[in-house]
């Protein structure tokens, strides 16, 4: 004969075990949600430098060349919030190879997006807000550059990832000669 804490006991594990495997359900099947973003990054410009004190808390800032970028930024992203988004966090990185360094990934900007609202984006002439420079302080032998836009949904449950949305070429060109001999 059962008695009732025993009875109690095996409800309580039947239901932990169906809450599981909903959370599973929910973490596994929220990226297969379909949604319709617009994307598009335009690049107006860049401008290298160098010779600044960009940040004063490093030591080679003054000696590296740095990117100053302008560009647009149209998106409607707000179809990729379902009941299962906390947030989209939204960045645009330049990837490259330079020579030593197969693979670099520099984060230039980003925002959170907290709801449907702000998953609208329209950015003109917009700076990196950080800086954009390489290891070796200089562009010199940068190649297959390309500036990404990536979105991470955010979910309640569930995994994060990285979704690449748009992709540009991108062109790191060296600063003029006049400006790097100031900074040695
Ligand atoms: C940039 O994009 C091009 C074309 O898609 C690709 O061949 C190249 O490998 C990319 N570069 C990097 C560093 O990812």
């Amino acid at each position: 004969m059962y008695n009732l804490l025993q009875r109690l006991s095996g409800v309580m594990s039947f239901a932990v075990s169906v809450l599981m495997a909903l959370m599973v359900l929910i973490a596994v099947t929220t990226p297969l949600i379909p949604s319709s973003p617009t994307h598009s990054v335009a690049l107006h410009s860049v401008k290298t430098t160098a010779g600044r004190q960009m940040d004063p808390f490093d030591r080679t800032s003054r000696a590296a060349e740095h990117a100053r970028l302008t560009f647009d930024v149209d998106a409607d992203l707000s179809s990729m919030f379902n009941w299962n988004t906390k947030m989209l966090f939204a960045y645009i990185a330049a990837e490259y190879s330079a020579p030593g360094f197969e693979t670099n990934k520099v984060v230039v900007w980003d925002r959170i997006i907290r709801n449907r609202r702000q998953a609208k984006l329209r950015l003109r002439r917009h700076h990196n807000k950080y800086a954009l420079r390489n290891f070796a302080l200089t562009f010199e032998g940068v190649e297959a550059a390309n500036l990404t836009l990536y979105i991470n949904p955010v979910p309640y449950l569930g995994l994060m990832y990285d979704r690449p949305m748009y992709s540009i070429p991108l062109t790191l060109p060296r600063a003029p000669a006049g400006a790097a001999k100031a900074a040695s």
